[in-house]
């Protein structure tokens, strides 16, 4: 049997990862400024995490949500006092576009409304209702097209967001933290206000898509609240379980539950209510939302030195380094001479960077010694 070949893939097979490294079959080590995907939040193989799951893994790994589930509170908890959402609920599903599948779905059981307003360069994920508010149709079958109407905004354009509420027909309005697959760009803080309210104003809800900007990766648990605002609903998944699949919704306490409103077979089960409560447990004890503003400094600081860097887009350690060239070359170059994995976006002429939110001086160092190099 062949595999269904749909990935363009690097010619790099990894046999075993630790920290901010991984390493091939011949055990030769790559610096992992990806995180295969902005996913590897505390660290390749970090003792605390693989002990955790070991353990749970020789007690019980699953059971569905048909039984109590203590693990599942303890993460509640948890994320109570981490995320500056300590009254809203939790559900747990298994992915990023789960997590929009059903944040929409809510929104739109709550207000009994079906409009979303989405925005211009979006990316939520590949099931349907995510695909249909992810601004590119060729992601698309014609059965993910039209289940639902979508106005596609400019990103920090008031009049276009005023002019898509005004009908009062907008159950939600989902935007990322940051975005990511678009390439880096966001709503200014002024906007993230401006959203807030007026989407309180037209009684449609704000849905944050934190999945791949959340658990810290911008210096703040989730992006958006730089801009100190609430949102309704708050999508996570990615660095939530480090690799373990996890996808969650923080739900605002006025959307009221019902019995069978979602559900899932393996969402919230105990081998990924533990790696996520292992993840928020090495955040706070490594103290990483410091360190990844530390490290944030620092970079900003090294790549000024280089005049051909046009722009340094996002936050925290979730950056977009925008050439005025197409960066395809050189990420292939990072990656074969230099041993560097870093990432792409919608836009060619920005390197993606999403590395551990522990990493060091010393650990980023070569990065830029190789920046030094190429650019040279
Ligand atoms: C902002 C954002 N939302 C949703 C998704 C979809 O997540 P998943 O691939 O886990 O379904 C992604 C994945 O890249 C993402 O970056």
């Amino acid at each position: 049997m062949n595999l269904f070949n749909v990935y363009p893939r690097f010619n790099i097979t990894l046999s075993k990862a630790e920290g901010v490294y991984v390493y091939d079959e011949n055990d030769e080590s790559y610096l992992d400024l990806y995180g295969g995907h902005g996913v590897n939040s505390v660290g390749h193989s970090h003792s605390i995490y693989t002990q955790r799951l070991k353990e749970q893994i020789d007690r019980i790994a699953f059971y569905s949500n048909s039984i109590e589930m203590p693990l599942q509170e303890e993460l509640a908890r948890k994320l109570s006092s981490q995320s500056g959402y300590p009254n809203y609920n939790l559900f747990l599903c298994n992915s990023g576009a789960e997590a929009n599948e059903n944040a929409i779905k809510l929104a739109s059981f709550s207000t009994d409304r079906k409009k979303v307003v989405a925005f211009k360069g979006s990316f939520h994920g590949r099931t349907s209702a995510a695909l249909n508010v992810t601004d590119n149709v060729s992601l698309s079958a014609s059965v993910n097209q039209n289940n639902f109407p979508v106005d596609f905004i400019e990103l920090n354009n008031k009049g276009q967001l005023v002019d898509a509420l005004k009908k009062k027909d907008v159950c939600a309005v989902i935007v990322e933290g940051i975005q990511g697959v678009g390439g880096l760009d966001s709503l200014s803080e002024d906007y993230f206000s401006f959203l807030e309210q007026n989407c309180k104003e037209h009684g449609a809800l704000l849905i944050l898509d934190e999945i791949q900007s959340g658990f810290g990766r911008s210096g703040k648990f989730f992006a958006h609240q730089y801009a100190n605002i609430e949102a309704d609903i708050i999508t996570m998944a990615k660095g939530m379980g480090n690799g373990f699949p996890i996808g969650g919704l923080l739900i605002n306490p006025k959307i009221k539950a019902k019995n069978g409103m979602l559900g899932t077979t393996f969402g919230g089960n105990h081998l990924a209510c533990t790696a996520s409560i292992a993840v928020l447990e090495i955040i706070q004890k490594e103290s990483l939302l410091n360190n990844v503003k530390q490290i944030n400094k620092h970079l900003l600081k090294e790549l000024k030195q280089f005049n051909d860097i046009k722009e340094i887009k996002g936050k925290g350690l979730m950056l977009g380094i925008e050439f005025d060239f197409p960066v395809k070359e050189m990420r292939i170059n990072l990656l074969s001479k230099y041993h560097i994995f870093t990432g792409a976006s919608a836009n060619p002429n920005l390197l993606r960077i999403l590395p551990p939110l522990g990493i060091t001086v010393k650990e980023i160092a070569p990065f830029i010694s190789a920046l030094k190099e190429i650019l040279s």
